[in-house]
C-alpha cells in the first residue's frame, strides 16, 4: 500500500524544514572575486571561474576541512583600473562587506583594492599584483597575500643565475606601454634584485605601440659594450631584435640574450622563432643565443583532471584559443585552498572569519599542496618562485628545452644534467671588454672613437637610469595621490589624470 498524496506532501515539507534549519546553522562566508570581464585577459572572470568552482568542490568533498561552512561567491568586474575599487565599494554599500577578496591581478586595480581591504581588515589573496611595490606589507598592503611568484622573485632567479655564470652586469631592455606597464613592472623586479647586490645595469626602453627600430636598439646595446641583455617585450619584437642582433654579428656566443615570458607558455619553447616568413632561417640561428625565462612547470596526477575540467568549461564559452590553464587560473585555485586551510585553523582556535589579520598571518610562512605541486608562501605573504630557463639544444632542428631551474625556497640555481647546451657545458663564460685596456685589444678594433663611445654610453646609461627612477617615482606618486582622495567620485578623474601624466613622462 503506497502512502497517500497528502502524507507525501507532509513528508516533503518536513524534509524542506530540516534542510532550511541546517542552512541557518551553517556559517556563510562571502567571497568576492574581482577580475576583468574582458576575456582578452588571461585571468578574466570566465577563465578563472571554473578553477574557483573546482577548488570549492574539493573543499566540500573534504569532510574534515570546513563541513559547516557555505561559500557564497560573487564575481565583480575589476576592469584593469579603478573599476575594481568602485565595484568593491558598491558591493559593500549595497550588500555587505565581503569576508575575503580574491584578485585583482592588474597592478593599478590591485593597489586600490588591497589598500581599502587592509583598512577594512579583509584578507586579499591574488594570483597577480606582481609588482615590487606590493612587497611593502607593513602598512598599506598589510592584508595582501600573493599566491603567484612576484617579479622580485624572478629578480632573485636572475641574480642566482648571474652568480652561477659569474656575470658582472646586464642591459635591461623593455617595452613600456604606459598603461598597464607589465614589462616595466617585470623589469623593475629584476632591477631591484641586482641593485641590492651592487650589480651594474643599463636600462633602455621603447614603446611598442609606436615604430620600434630594432637595428637602432641593437646598435645602442653594442655601443655600450654590454654582453648580457635581458628583454621583456612581445614575441614579435623579441624576434625583430634577435634578427637585428644576428645581422650585426652579435649571435656568435659573445652575447647572451634573455627573453622573459612568464605567462603565455604557447609563445615560448619550440618554434618560437618560426613565423613562416623569409626570416625563419636567420631567426633560428639567432635564437641559438637566446634563453627564455619562464615559470617552472610541475605536474601531478590531480592536475590533469583540473586541467581537463577547466579547459572544457572555458571551451564551452567559445573563448579564443590560448592558455586555458595558466599561472593565474592555477593561482586562484590555490588561493581558495589556502584560505580554506587558514579559516579551518583559526576557527578551531576559536577565532571567527572576521578576524582578518589572524587569517592573513595564518596563510603566511607555510607550504601547502597546490593543484600543480607544493606552494610555499614566505613570511611576508609572498609566494616563493620556481623558474626555468629554456634554450636551443638542437641548432639544426631549432628545438628548445629546459636547461636549468631555480628553486626559490632554497634559493638554488642549477643546470639540468644531460642537456646539450649551446655553449658546450658548465658556465657560460663572457669576456667583458675592459674599458681601461680597450686600446690594446686589437680584435675588438677599439680606437679613439671607442673610448668616446664608452663615455657616451655611460652617460646615456645614467640618463636612462634617471628616466627609470623618474618612472618609479611617478608610479608611487600617482598611487599615493589617488590614495589620499577619500571621495570615490574623484577617482575616475584621477585615473585619467594619472594616465595623462604617464604619457607626458614618456
Ligand atoms: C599567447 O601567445 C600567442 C602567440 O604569440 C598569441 O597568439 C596569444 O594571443 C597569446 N595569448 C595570450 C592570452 O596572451
Ligand atoms: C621541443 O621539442 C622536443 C622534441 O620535439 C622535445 O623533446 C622538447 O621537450 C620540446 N621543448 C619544449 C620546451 O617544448
Ligand atoms: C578525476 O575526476 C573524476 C571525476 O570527475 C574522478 O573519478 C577521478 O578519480 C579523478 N582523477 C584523479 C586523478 O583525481
Ligand atoms: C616561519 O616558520 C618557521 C617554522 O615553520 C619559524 O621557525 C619562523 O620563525 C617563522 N618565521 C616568521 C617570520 O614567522
Amino acid at each position: 500500500m503506497s502512502p497517500s498524496p497528502l502524507f507525501k506532501v507532509f513528508l516533503a515539507t518536513l524534509v524542506l524544514l530540516a534542510k532550511s534549519n541546517t542552512l541557518e546553522e551553517e556559517e556563510k562566508v562571502n567571497m568576492l572575486v574581482i577580475l576583468p570581464k574582458d576575456n582578452s585577459y588571461m585571468f578574466s572572470i570566465d577563465r578563472v571561474k571554473p578553477a574557483i568552482e573546482y577548488a570549492l568542490r574539493s573543499i566540500k568533498e573534504d569532510d574534515s576541512l570546513l563541513p559547516d561552512i557555505r561559500f557564497d561567491v560573487a564575481y565583480q568586474n575589476s576592469d584593469c583600473g579603478n573599476m575594481a575599487l568602485f565595484n568593491l565599494v558598491d558591493t559593500a554599500v549595497l550588500m555587505q562587506k565581503p569576508d575575503v577578496i580574491f584578485g585583482p591581478v592588474c597592478e593599478y586595480a590591485a593597489a586600490a583594492v588591497a589598500r581599502l581591504a587592509s583598512h577594512w581588515n579583509i584578507p586579499v589573496i591574488s594570483a597577480g599584483a606582481l609588482a615590487m611595490g606590493f612587497t611593502h606589507k607593513a602598512e598599506e598592503y598589510s592584508h595582501l597575500t600573493r599566491v603567484s611568484p612576484a617579479y622580485s622573485k624572478m629578480g632573485e632567479m636572475f641574480l642566482a643565475m648571474f652568480k652561477y655564470h659569474q656575470w658582472e652586469r646586464a642591459t635591461l631592455l623593455y617595452s613600456d606601454d604606459i598603461l598597464e606597464r607589465n614589462c616595466y613592472f617585470t623589469v623593475e623586479g629584476v632591477h631591484q634584485g641586482f641593485k641590492d647586490e651592487g650589480y651594474t645595469m643599463t636600462i633602455q626602453n621603447f614603446d611598442e605601440t609606436k615604430h620600434v627600430d630594432a637595428d637602432e636598439i641593437v646598435r645602442s646595446i653594442k655601443s655600450k659594450e654590454e654582453r648580457v641583455v635581458i628583454m621583456c617585450a612581445s614575441s614579435d619584437t623579441v624576434r625583430n631584435i634577435m634578427l637585428a642582433a644576428h645581422r650585426q654579428g652579435m649571435t656568435n656566443c659573445e652575447y647572451v640574450f634573455f627573453n622573459i615570458e612568464l605567462f603565455n607558455s604557447s609563445t615560448y619553447g619550440n618554434g618560437s622563432w618560426k613565423r613562416g616568413d623569409k626570416h625563419d632561417l636567420e631567426a633560428k640561428q639567432a635564437y641559438a643565443s637566446l634563453q627564455t625565462v619562464t615559470l617552472l612547470r610541475s605536474v601531478k596526477p590531480e592536475f590533469e583532471n583540473f586541467s581537463i575540467e577547466v579547459k572544457s568549461s572555458v571551451q564551452k564559452l567559445a573563448l579564443s584559443d590560448g592558455d586555458y590553464v595558466n599561472m593565474f587560473v592555477e593561482g586562484f585555485h590555490d588561493a581558495i585552498i589556502l584560505y580554506a586551510f587558514a579559516l579551518h585553523e583559526i576557527l578551531s582556535k576559536g577565532f571567527s572569519k572576521k578576524d582578518g589579520m589572524k587569517l592573513v598571518h595564518q596563510m603566511w610562512n607555510r607550504t601547502y599542496e597546490g593543484i600543480a605541486g607544493p606552494v610555499s608562501i614566505d613570511a611576508n605573504g609572498d609566494r616563493y618562485g620556481d623558474f626555468s630557463v629554456i634554450a636551443m639544444t638542437n641548432p639544426e632542428a631549432g628545438t628548445q628545452e629546459v636547461i636549468g631551474d631555480y628553486y626559490g625556497l632554497q634559493g638554488r640555481f642549477e643546470m639540468r644534467p644531460n642537456v646539450k647546451l649551446p655553449w658546450g657545458h658548465g658556465k657560460l663564460k663572457i669576456d667583458y671588454p675592459k674599458p681601461d685596456q680597450g686600446n690594446t685589444c686589437k680584435s675588438c678594433g677599439l680606437g679613439e672613437s671607442a673610448v668616446t663611445g664608452i663615455v657616451v654610453g655611460a652617460f646615456l646609461g645614467t640618463g636612462l637610469l634617471m628616466t627609470f627612477y623618474f618612472f618609479r617615482k611617478k608610479y608611487r606618486i600617482t598611487i599615493e595621490r589617488r590614495n589620499r582622495q577619500d571621495d570615490i567620485g574623484k577617482h575616475r578623474q584621477l585615473r585619467e589624470d594619472s594616465i595623462r601624466s604617464h604619457f607626458s613622462a614618456a
